[in-house]
Protein backbone atom coordinates (compact mmCIF):
# COMPACT_ATOMS: atom_id res chain seq x y z
CA UNK A 1 0.00 0.00 0.00
CA UNK A 2 1.55 3.34 -0.85
CA UNK A 3 1.77 5.59 2.04
CA UNK A 4 -0.53 8.75 2.57
CA UNK A 5 1.21 12.18 2.39
CA UNK A 6 0.75 14.35 5.50
CA UNK A 7 1.74 17.12 6.79
CA UNK A 8 2.87 17.54 10.38
CA UNK A 9 3.86 19.86 12.68
CA UNK A 10 4.83 19.75 16.29
CA UNK A 11 4.42 16.26 16.89
CA UNK A 12 6.70 14.07 19.29
CA UNK A 13 9.39 12.15 17.13
CA UNK A 14 8.19 9.16 19.53
CA UNK A 15 4.64 9.12 17.38
CA UNK A 16 5.83 10.27 14.71
CA UNK A 17 7.62 6.87 14.16
CA UNK A 18 4.23 5.56 14.81
CA UNK A 19 2.93 7.00 11.65
CA UNK A 20 5.77 6.22 9.48
CA UNK A 21 4.44 2.75 8.45
CA UNK A 22 0.82 4.42 6.93
CA UNK A 23 2.20 8.09 6.11
CA UNK A 24 4.49 9.36 4.47
CA UNK A 25 5.18 12.43 6.73
CA UNK A 26 6.18 16.22 5.43
CA UNK A 27 7.33 18.55 8.07
CA UNK A 28 4.94 21.62 7.88
CA UNK A 29 6.28 24.23 5.90
CA UNK A 30 4.09 26.58 3.84
CA UNK A 31 6.53 28.14 1.30
CA UNK A 32 4.92 29.33 -1.83
CA UNK A 33 6.63 26.71 -4.02
CA UNK A 34 6.11 23.89 -1.12
CA UNK A 35 5.27 20.83 -2.95
CA UNK A 36 4.18 19.05 0.19
CA UNK A 37 0.89 21.50 -0.05
CA UNK A 38 0.45 20.10 -3.08
CA UNK A 39 -0.45 16.74 -2.29
CA UNK A 40 -0.80 16.45 1.50
CA UNK A 41 -3.98 14.68 2.21
CA UNK A 42 -4.31 15.68 5.45
CA UNK A 43 -2.38 18.22 8.50
CA UNK A 44 -2.19 17.35 12.00
CA UNK A 45 -1.07 20.64 13.70
CA UNK A 46 -0.40 21.37 17.16
CA UNK A 47 -1.34 25.16 18.62
CA UNK A 48 0.99 27.22 16.15
CA UNK A 49 0.58 27.55 12.58
CA UNK A 50 -1.69 28.89 11.47
CA UNK A 51 -4.43 27.22 8.58
CA UNK A 52 -6.74 29.55 7.19
CA UNK A 53 -8.66 29.32 4.01
CA UNK A 54 -6.73 30.59 1.52
CA UNK A 55 -4.06 27.82 3.01
CA UNK A 56 -6.59 25.26 2.47
CA UNK A 57 -6.98 26.91 -1.12
CA UNK A 58 -3.56 25.57 -1.50
CA UNK A 59 -4.04 21.83 -0.36
CA UNK A 60 -6.36 20.72 -3.28
CA UNK A 61 -5.90 17.24 -1.54
CA UNK A 62 -6.59 18.03 2.05
CA UNK A 63 -9.39 15.73 3.00
CA UNK A 64 -9.01 16.55 6.86
CA UNK A 65 -7.22 18.53 9.59
CA UNK A 66 -6.36 16.75 13.05
CA UNK A 67 -5.34 19.48 15.57
CA UNK A 68 -3.14 17.43 18.72
CA UNK A 69 -4.81 19.69 20.91
CA UNK A 70 -8.19 20.97 22.23
CA UNK A 71 -7.99 24.68 21.22
CA UNK A 72 -8.49 25.13 17.45
CA UNK A 73 -7.95 28.97 17.54
CA UNK A 74 -5.78 28.78 14.86
CA UNK A 75 -7.91 27.16 12.12
CA UNK A 76 -10.09 28.76 10.39
CA UNK A 77 -13.24 26.19 11.00
CA UNK A 78 -15.55 27.97 9.28
CA UNK A 79 -13.62 28.12 6.11
CA UNK A 80 -12.99 24.55 6.57
CA UNK A 81 -16.16 23.69 6.44
CA UNK A 82 -17.00 26.03 3.68
CA UNK A 83 -14.60 23.43 1.55
CA UNK A 84 -16.26 20.27 3.37
CA UNK A 85 -12.99 19.81 5.23
CA UNK A 86 -13.69 18.31 8.63
CA UNK A 87 -11.40 19.53 11.68
CA UNK A 88 -11.07 16.90 14.41
CA UNK A 89 -9.54 17.43 18.35
CA UNK A 90 -8.90 16.08 21.20
CA UNK A 91 -11.34 17.43 23.84
CA UNK A 92 -11.76 15.71 27.24
CA UNK A 93 -8.34 14.27 27.35
CA UNK A 94 -6.36 16.99 28.64
CA UNK A 95 -8.83 18.09 31.48
CA UNK A 96 -7.22 16.94 34.23
CA UNK A 97 -3.52 17.43 32.99
CA UNK A 98 -4.60 21.18 32.22
CA UNK A 99 -6.35 21.96 35.39
CA UNK A 100 -3.12 20.17 37.23
CA UNK A 101 -0.88 22.85 35.74
CA UNK A 102 -3.46 25.51 36.58
CA UNK A 103 -3.16 24.41 40.39
CA UNK A 104 0.95 24.08 39.84
CA UNK A 105 0.56 27.47 38.61
CA UNK A 106 -1.41 28.52 41.05
CA UNK A 107 0.53 26.96 43.79
CA UNK A 108 3.54 28.35 42.10
CA UNK A 109 2.89 31.66 42.30
CA UNK A 110 1.51 31.52 45.59
CA UNK A 111 4.03 29.97 47.36
CA UNK A 112 6.76 31.35 45.78
CA UNK A 113 8.55 28.34 44.42
CA UNK A 114 10.29 29.50 41.30
CA UNK A 115 12.26 32.49 43.29
CA UNK A 116 12.84 29.67 46.12
CA UNK A 117 14.07 27.37 44.05
CA UNK A 118 16.61 30.04 42.71
CA UNK A 119 17.03 31.12 46.34
CA UNK A 120 18.15 27.41 47.54
CA UNK A 121 20.01 27.01 45.08
CA UNK A 122 21.92 30.51 45.30
CA UNK A 123 25.34 31.28 47.08
CA UNK A 124 23.05 33.25 49.32
CA UNK A 125 21.18 30.48 50.93
CA UNK A 126 23.42 30.34 53.99
CA UNK A 127 20.84 29.44 56.63
CA UNK A 128 17.22 28.96 57.08
CA UNK A 129 15.03 32.36 58.21
CA UNK A 130 11.80 32.27 59.12
CA UNK A 131 11.49 36.12 57.07
CA UNK A 132 11.76 34.99 53.77
CA UNK A 133 9.77 34.64 50.85
CA UNK A 134 5.88 34.72 52.93
CA UNK A 135 3.88 33.45 50.04
CA UNK A 136 -0.05 33.69 50.32
CA UNK A 137 -1.97 30.58 51.98
CA UNK A 138 -3.94 28.58 49.55
CA UNK A 139 -6.38 27.15 51.37
CA UNK A 140 -9.41 29.02 52.52
CA UNK A 141 -8.73 31.47 49.96
CA UNK A 142 -11.07 32.74 47.49
CA UNK A 143 -10.67 31.63 43.41
CA UNK A 144 -12.24 32.89 40.92
CA UNK A 145 -12.50 30.62 37.43
CA UNK A 146 -13.37 32.45 34.34
CA UNK A 147 -14.28 29.76 31.86
CA UNK A 148 -16.27 26.98 33.26
CA UNK A 149 -16.08 24.38 30.35
CA UNK A 150 -14.63 20.80 31.33
CA UNK A 151 -10.84 22.19 32.58
CA UNK A 152 -12.68 24.89 34.70
CA UNK A 153 -14.71 22.56 36.35
CA UNK A 154 -11.73 20.09 36.72
CA UNK A 155 -10.00 23.46 38.47
CA UNK A 156 -13.20 23.82 40.89
CA UNK A 157 -13.09 20.26 42.02
CA UNK A 158 -9.48 20.48 42.97
CA UNK A 159 -10.54 23.57 44.51
CA UNK A 160 -12.48 21.84 46.85
CA UNK A 161 -9.67 19.57 48.03
CA UNK A 162 -7.99 23.52 49.24
CA UNK A 163 -11.11 24.38 50.62
CA UNK A 164 -11.71 27.37 48.24
CA UNK A 165 -14.51 29.34 47.95
CA UNK A 166 -15.04 29.40 44.19
CA UNK A 167 -16.42 32.01 41.93
CA UNK A 168 -17.13 31.52 38.16
CA UNK A 169 -17.79 33.39 35.23
CA UNK A 170 -18.80 32.40 32.03
CA UNK A 171 -20.97 32.72 29.07
CA UNK A 172 -23.75 30.66 30.37
CA UNK A 173 -24.60 29.76 34.08
CA UNK A 174 -24.67 26.46 34.73
CA UNK A 175 -26.93 25.67 37.50
CA UNK A 176 -25.70 21.89 37.88
CA UNK A 177 -22.37 22.61 38.23
CA UNK A 178 -23.19 24.86 40.71
CA UNK A 179 -24.91 22.19 42.63
CA UNK A 180 -22.46 19.34 42.20
CA UNK A 181 -19.01 21.90 42.54
CA UNK A 182 -20.23 24.00 45.29
CA UNK A 183 -19.73 27.03 42.66
CA UNK A 184 -21.23 30.50 42.67
CA UNK A 185 -21.57 32.37 39.14
CA UNK A 186 -20.67 36.07 39.29
CA UNK A 187 -20.50 38.57 37.09
CA UNK A 188 -16.98 39.34 35.84
CA UNK A 189 -16.46 42.60 37.54
CA UNK A 190 -17.80 40.83 41.14
CA UNK A 191 -15.27 37.82 40.27
CA UNK A 192 -12.73 40.03 39.71
CA UNK A 193 -13.10 42.36 42.89
CA UNK A 194 -13.66 39.37 44.78
CA UNK A 195 -10.95 36.13 44.26
CA UNK A 196 -7.57 35.76 45.59
CA UNK A 197 -6.74 33.92 42.72
CA UNK A 198 -8.11 34.56 39.12
CA UNK A 199 -7.89 31.41 36.91
CA UNK A 200 -8.43 31.40 33.15
CA UNK A 201 -9.78 28.67 31.72
CA UNK A 202 -11.50 29.67 28.52
CA UNK A 203 -10.87 29.09 25.06
CA UNK A 204 -9.76 31.85 23.15
CA UNK A 205 -12.94 33.39 20.69
CA UNK A 206 -13.52 37.29 19.82
CA UNK A 207 -15.12 37.59 23.06
CA UNK A 208 -12.26 36.49 25.27
CA UNK A 209 -9.51 38.20 23.09
CA UNK A 210 -7.90 40.74 25.74
CA UNK A 211 -10.44 40.00 28.08
CA UNK A 212 -8.06 41.05 30.74
CA UNK A 213 -6.69 44.59 30.77
CA UNK A 214 -6.11 47.40 32.45
CA UNK A 215 -9.73 47.72 33.84
CA UNK A 216 -10.05 44.54 34.69
CA UNK A 217 -6.46 44.64 36.69
CA UNK A 218 -7.76 47.81 38.46
CA UNK A 219 -11.12 45.72 39.37
CA UNK A 220 -8.35 42.92 41.35
CA UNK A 221 -7.01 43.09 44.60
CA UNK A 222 -3.81 44.13 44.56
CA UNK A 223 -2.98 41.04 46.43
CA UNK A 224 -4.55 39.03 43.52
CA UNK A 225 -3.08 36.16 41.85
CA UNK A 226 -3.95 35.56 38.11
CA UNK A 227 -2.99 32.57 36.30
CA UNK A 228 -3.13 31.80 32.46
CA UNK A 229 -3.66 28.15 31.31
CA UNK A 230 -5.85 29.68 28.30
CA UNK A 231 -4.32 31.36 25.60
CA UNK A 232 -2.09 34.10 25.90
CA UNK A 233 -4.14 36.42 24.09
CA UNK A 234 -7.11 36.27 26.74
CA UNK A 235 -4.88 38.93 28.55
CA UNK A 236 -3.42 41.97 26.88
CA UNK A 237 0.40 41.58 27.26
CA UNK A 238 1.36 45.35 27.98
CA UNK A 239 -1.68 45.64 30.36
CA UNK A 240 0.01 42.61 32.50
CA UNK A 241 3.35 44.17 32.44
CA UNK A 242 2.42 47.41 33.78
CA UNK A 243 -0.30 45.51 36.28
CA UNK A 244 2.94 43.81 37.58
CA UNK A 245 4.99 46.54 37.98
CA UNK A 246 3.04 48.93 39.41
CA UNK A 247 1.62 46.46 41.58
CA UNK A 248 -2.22 46.53 40.50
CA UNK A 249 -2.11 42.27 41.27
CA UNK A 250 0.72 40.74 43.31
CA UNK A 251 1.87 38.47 41.16
CA UNK A 252 1.02 35.96 37.58
CA UNK A 253 1.36 32.62 37.15
CA UNK A 254 1.41 31.71 32.85
CA UNK A 255 1.85 28.45 30.67
CA UNK A 256 0.69 31.15 27.70
CA UNK A 257 1.77 33.97 26.35
CA UNK A 258 1.15 37.05 23.53
CA UNK A 259 3.32 36.65 21.51
CA UNK A 260 4.23 32.71 22.35
CA UNK A 261 7.12 32.87 23.19
CA UNK A 262 7.82 35.73 24.14
CA UNK A 263 10.51 37.93 22.83
CA UNK A 264 13.71 36.92 24.61
CA UNK A 265 14.59 40.47 25.34
CA UNK A 266 10.64 40.86 26.60
CA UNK A 267 10.48 43.14 29.95
CA UNK A 268 7.74 40.54 31.37
CA UNK A 269 10.92 38.19 31.24
CA UNK A 270 12.62 40.12 33.58
CA UNK A 271 10.10 40.29 36.55
CA UNK A 272 10.32 38.27 39.80
CA UNK A 273 6.44 38.56 40.03
CA UNK A 274 5.54 36.78 37.53
CA UNK A 275 6.04 32.53 36.74
CA UNK A 276 6.15 31.72 33.12
CA UNK A 277 5.52 28.20 31.75
CA UNK A 278 6.16 26.92 28.15
CA UNK A 279 2.62 25.79 27.81
CA UNK A 280 3.00 22.73 29.29
CA UNK A 281 -0.63 22.11 30.44
CA UNK A 282 -1.35 19.22 28.40
CA UNK A 283 2.38 18.13 28.84
CA UNK A 284 1.79 14.95 30.65
CA UNK A 285 3.00 11.37 29.66
CA UNK A 286 -0.53 9.80 29.70
CA UNK A 287 -2.15 13.16 28.43
CA UNK A 288 0.22 13.37 25.46
CA UNK A 289 -0.34 9.48 24.83
CA UNK A 290 -4.81 10.15 24.73
CA UNK A 291 -3.95 13.21 22.67
CA UNK A 292 -1.98 11.52 20.42
CA UNK A 293 -4.33 8.70 19.80
CA UNK A 294 -7.09 10.68 19.59
CA UNK A 295 -5.47 12.60 16.99
CA UNK A 296 -4.96 9.87 14.77
CA UNK A 297 -8.23 8.48 15.18
CA UNK A 298 -9.54 12.15 13.66
CA UNK A 299 -6.82 11.81 10.84
CA UNK A 300 -7.74 8.07 9.57
CA UNK A 301 -11.43 8.53 9.37
CA UNK A 302 -10.98 12.05 7.57
CA UNK A 303 -9.05 9.84 5.32
CA UNK A 304 -11.38 7.06 5.25
CA UNK A 305 -14.44 9.88 4.32
CA UNK A 306 -16.19 8.65 8.03
CA UNK A 307 -17.83 11.07 10.43
CA UNK A 308 -14.43 12.26 12.72
CA UNK A 309 -14.91 10.96 16.36
CA UNK A 310 -14.31 14.43 18.07
CA UNK A 311 -15.62 16.85 15.22
CA UNK A 312 -14.77 20.83 15.70
CA UNK A 313 -18.58 22.38 14.73
CA UNK A 314 -17.89 25.96 13.29
CA UNK A 315 -19.61 28.27 15.69
CA UNK A 316 -22.58 29.81 14.47
C1 LIG B 1 -4.70 22.60 23.74
O1 LIG B 1 -5.11 21.44 23.75
O2 LIG B 1 -5.24 23.48 23.12
C2 LIG B 1 -3.49 22.86 24.52
O3 LIG B 1 -3.10 24.18 24.49
C3 LIG B 1 -2.41 21.96 24.05
O4 LIG B 1 -1.73 21.55 25.14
Amino acid sequence: MPRIPIMADGLPSMFLEELQDDFEIHEWETSADSAALATAQAVVVYGHPRVDGPLMDRMPSLKVISNHGVGVDHIDVAAASERNIPVGNTPGCLDAATADMTMALLFAAARNIVIGDRYARSPEFVEYSPAILIGREVTGSTLGIIGLGRIGKEVARRARGFDMPTLYHNRRRDPQAEEELGVRYALLDELLATADFVTLNCPLTPETTGLISTPQFQRMKKSAILVNVARGAVVETDALYRALVDGEIAAAAVDVTDPEPLPRDHPLLGLENIVIAPHLGSASDRTRRRMMDMTVENLRAGLAGTPLPYQVMPTA
